[in-house]
């Protein structure tokens, strides 16, 4: 039998009228009915359990028998007993079930956006990271330490963002959060806290806005061009924030323009308002004119967000922001009060990432996989739709590809679904109903280089379906 030091919740009083044996056998009958021990949970030897409770074994073998006797336990010689699903009324059964995702839909031609490519998550790198931050920390950093980034991680991030991304930042001003969600929510309720009561958003953008209506926001869409987002539109003046994505518009890919971004800036500095700029595909520029953060014109009105979501991987849920020292620490209060931090072992982690000069290394793979399916996407495009307009591809992972005539949009999706081939549209970005557009979402960071080419025919098949 294998020797499993399996821990129970069993409370024995001695006290009690109750035998010890009948007293286990109700717990444990009565926690295998309220279903806190669920169908296949592995439960102590009696030897084990005895040791635990401090009683003689045959006393709890005897209640275990019982229990397999009356259907609540499978106890085979030599294996440890196992609850049986004999309690049909296992009341977390049906939850157990729901928990798991259904299959999803089996995609041969994914090219929906939003995600990176997640076959490519560095798991050795990872991995050597971890064990060397974990052998470099000291017993007091497994504690609760500072709740708003680990230093080694906050030092790292202030150095690697003004290396790469011309961010002015000392380490103090960083914040790590759960990623850009976080990073958000964060700075959506320190606005609030030093009263801006009006935020402008770009439209079409990031339409998951709740966090921010329910710090109490009241959002102002503001129209995107050819330039970005087109400031000027804003006439409300009680707006002194915004929330922009100038590197890399979110959607559509476009780069803010270089009088828009002295425009914004000057706009909110005369309100001493606040800029969140949403950096989170920057890593990935594949033309030579690198575009620097906004953050590194003026340091005082802009709030920096990073992400390791598109870096790295979504699961490993770490962002971080840049705060001016003039928010820093309403936003730490709002921080103190939602959470203890994010986990300090991965902290440390990604700051031996960064330090080793692996984390460059591996963008750097990254970045020459991604500029390949890109080409192949472009020649693609080129190949089997070679009237549509190809735009937003000088970063990121997706491009916006614009169909010269007008489709119906369900048909469409019907189709493209039969072929097993999924596209983002740029209609479901806008915040209300947005304009008619024909314009496709096209990721390239998830489908695989051999399916690009068949894919684009297969999406120019189900375009020319009316
Ligand atoms: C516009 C935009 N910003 C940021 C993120 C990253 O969010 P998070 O760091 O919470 O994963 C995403 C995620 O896809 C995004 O679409």
């Amino acid at each position: 039998m294998t020797s499993r030091q399996t821990e129970l919740l069993i409370g024995l009083n001695r006290d009690h009228p109750a035998t010890l044996r009948a007293q286990i056998e109700t717990q444990l009958r009565e926690a295998i009915r309220a279903g806190s021990l669920k169908t296949g949970v592995v439960l102590p030897s009696s030897r084990e359990l005895s040791r635990q409770l401090a009683v003689s074994r045959p006393l709890v073998s005897e209640a275990y028998a019982q229990l397999a006797a009356e259907g609540y336990l499978a106890i085979r010689q030599g294996a440890l007993p196992v609850v049986t699903a004999a309690s049909n009324s296992d009341p977390q059964a049906p939850l157990a079930a729901a928990a798991k995702p259904a299959a999803a839909p089996l995609l041969r031609y994914d090219f929906r956006i939003g995600l990176p490519d997640l076959t490519s998550f560095p798991k050795s790198l990872w991995l050597k990271a971890t064990g060397k931050a974990l052998a470099q920390m000291e017993p007091n950093d497994f504690g609760y330490g500072d709740r708003h980034g680990v230093l080694p991680l906050r030092v790292a991030l202030a150095d690697y963002l003004g290396r790469v991304r011309g961010v002015i930042a000392t380490p103090d001003q960083i914040v790590v959060t759960g990623g850009f969600e976080a990073s958000r929510s964060l700075f959506a309720r320190a606005l609030r806290k030093v009263g801006v009561a009006a935020m402008a958003i770009e439209d079409p953008g990031h339409t998951n806005l709740a966090a921010l209506i329910a710090a109490g926001l009241e959002l102002v869409k503001v129209p995107v061009d050819a330039f970005g987002i087109d400031i000027e539109k804003v006439t409300s003046t009680t707006v002194a924030a915004a929330l922009v994505t100038p590197s890399h518009q979110y959607p559509t890919g476009v780069v803010l323009s270089p009088e828009r971004r002295h425009n914004l800036l000057a706009w909110l500095r005369e309100r001493n308002g606040f800029v969140l700029e949403d950096d989170y595909d920057a890593e990935f520029r594949y033309d030579r004119r690198p575009v620097a953060a906004l953050q590194g014109l003026d340091p005082n009105t802009v709030v920096y967000a990073g992400t390791a979501s598109k870096a790295l991987a979504p699961a490993l849920r770490l962002g971080w922001l840049v705060v001016p020292h003039r928010l820093l620490e309403d936003l730490q209060a709002e921080q103190r009060i939602s959470d203890y931090g994010v986990s300090r072992i991965d902290q440390h982690a990604l700051a031996v990432l960064i330090t080793s000069g692996e984390y460059d290394r591996h963008l750097r793979r990254m970045r020459l996989q991604y500029r390949r399916r890109r080409q192949m996407l472009i020649n693609a495009l080129a190949e089997f739709m070679p009237d549509a307009t190809v735009t937003g591809i000088a970063a990121g992972l997706h491009a916006s590809v614009t169909v010269p005539r007008h489709y119906d949009e369900e048909k469409f999706a019907s189709v493209a679904a039969r072929m097993g081939l999924a596209v983002s549209m740029l209609t479901h970005h806008f915040i209300a109903t947005g304009p008619a557009s024909t314009t496709l979402l096209v990721g390239f960071s998830t489908v695989s280089e051999s399916n690009i080419r068949p894919g684009i025919r297969a999406l120019a098949t189900a375009l020319a379906y009316e």
